[in-house]
């Protein structure tokens, strides 16, 4: 049974909805830490190479395979393959956007949970007390549950009205309003006294840091930060109409996520040089070293600290929950299209199974014996495999399906709107694609593995 299938409205929405699902918490959370943990200006340089470099390919890559299937990830890659295996290549995407949900889901509703905190002044304390509350939140049995349950609600109402009047227009509301917050909180950072040394440490570069961990760590950041090896760029790609400009709509998505990314860190900076506190402190930077940052940096002007600190954690919430939407999108799609289902009913079998899982990779986080694999919390492990495992795995087989698999013709008609735009770039797509991708996957996949 073919379904008709639905495009994106407008560029605007089509470019608002692909940013959405690049911009998330690995913006506003990782790149920060990220940079703080490679030398500031250095790792920013870097990343910005390895978004150009790496990212940009990938994300067209991506576009290419989902536009010209016009169809669910799994399906899509299947389409364009001479073999059937390509298909499983496909799934597999889909698998790993399946399995983030679950887990994503979880830190996205601490987000929801922090936003109470901060405006019912609940994380107004010492920096002891604060560990203790995130520690005793993230470790509860039922709270967390609730969170993670609560944005995997939201995200189904968002799903089940459409890509149209759900998706597209959820992300027209909610990116200009994410900025705005972004803003805001950046002018109340950037004025703290003091602000001005975080300022140059995110801007002015110390070459000595230059090492090869920078670049494999920039080079994993800036896969995550564009989501690619989920299938959510291709699945959404598949929404997209066959004028549109897919290098260009890459370069727009690429640019609004560093801006986004960026600001972030002009955002926590300032605030933290300006009372003293490195933010290089990894995943628990923004549930318990952020609100140290803010209580002490605005102990003078209390309400100011409120507004700002609970306007962090809202966009916060808006980041991740549009990168939610974009991963239910994945399996939705899928078994919309392979289950011959309606789109309601694949969309509550995923918002189903991830609230189990995210459950349970809650639960796990408290440290639970029987959700512990190897020493490791079923959380942990989660993010392991899909980030570190099948990601890279999936990237590295996309690189070598479109540069070495799939007739050039049939990519260049892709990317070139077969012949009605320029092709100048082509040439240097295929290069990066057929050998520069691939080995940089391989040693990024080695790094996380601890070979390299
Ligand atoms: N790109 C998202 C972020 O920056 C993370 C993400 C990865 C979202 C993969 C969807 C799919 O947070």
């Amino acid at each position: 049974m073919s379904k008709e299938r639905v495009n994106f409205g407008s560029k605007l929405g089509m470019v608002l909805a692909t940013a959405g699902s690049a911009v998330g918490l690995g913006n506003v959370w990782r790149f920060p830490y990220m940079t703080g943990q490679n030398g500031g200006a250095v790792f920013i340089m870097g990343y910005i190479g390895c978004v150009v470099l790496l990212g940009l390919p990938c994300m067209m890559s991506e576009f290419i395979i989902g536009r010209h299937g016009a169809a669910n990830t799994g399906r899509a890659y299947g389409k364009m393959g001479t073999h059937s295996l390509w298909r499983l290549v496909g799934c597999m995407s889909v698998l790993t956007g399946f399995l983030i949900t679950g887990y994503y889901a979880v830190v996205s509703g601490w987000c929801l949970q922090y936003i109470f905190s901060s405006a019912f002044g609940e994380l107004n304390g010492n920096p002891t007390y604060i560990t203790e509350y995130f520690k005793d939140f993230s470790s509860a049995p039922l709270q967390p549950v609730i969170w993670t349950v609560a944005i995997l609600a939201m995200t189904h109402f968002v799903i089940i009205h459409g890509v149209r009047s759900g998706i597209e227009r959820a992300s027209k509301i909610m990116m200009p309003l994410l900025f705005i917050l972004l803003l805001v909180v950046v002018v109340g950072s950037c004025m703290l006294p003091g602000a001005g040394r975080g300022i140059e440490f995110l801007f002015r570069p110390d070459f000595s840091k230059l090492d090869s961990n920078m670049f494999l760590a920039a080079m994993g950041q800036s896969f995550y930060s564009l989501s690619i090896g989920m299938g959510c760029i291709c699945t959404f790609a598949s929404y997209f109409s066959r004028q549109a400009n897919l290098m260009k709509s890459a370069v727009n998505i690429v640019l609004i996520d560093s801006l986004i990314a960026i600001l972030a860190g002009l955002m926590i900076f300032p605030a933290a040089f300006s009372v003293g506190v490195n933010p290089d402190s990894g995943p628990s930077l923004i549930f318990i070293t952020l609100p140290n940052v803010f209580r002490e940096a605005f102990a003078s002007m209390p309400i100011l600290g409120t507004i700002i600190a609970t306007g962090f954690y809202i966009l916060l919430s808006l980041a991740a929950l549009t990168s939610l939407i974009s991963l239910h999108e994945v399996s939705t799609a899928f078994f919309y299209e392979e289950l011959h289902t309606t789109r309601k009913k694949a969309a509550t079998i995923v918002t189903v199974s991830c609230c189990i899982m995210g459950a349970f990779c809650s639960l796990s986080i408290g440290g639970r014996d029987w959700l512990m694999i190897g020493g490791k919390s079923l959380f942990d492990v989660f993010d392991f495999v899909t980030g570190q495992i099948f990601l890279p795995i999936v990237g590295f087989l996309t690189c070598l399906f479109l540069g070495w698999v799939v007739p050039r013709k049939t990519v260049k008609d892709e990317f070139t709107n077969w012949g009605t735009l320029r092709s100048t770039l082509f040439g240097v797509y295929m290069v990066l694609i057929r050998y520069v991708c691939p080995v940089c996957i391989v040693a990024i996949f080695l790094n996380q593995l601890g070979v390299i």
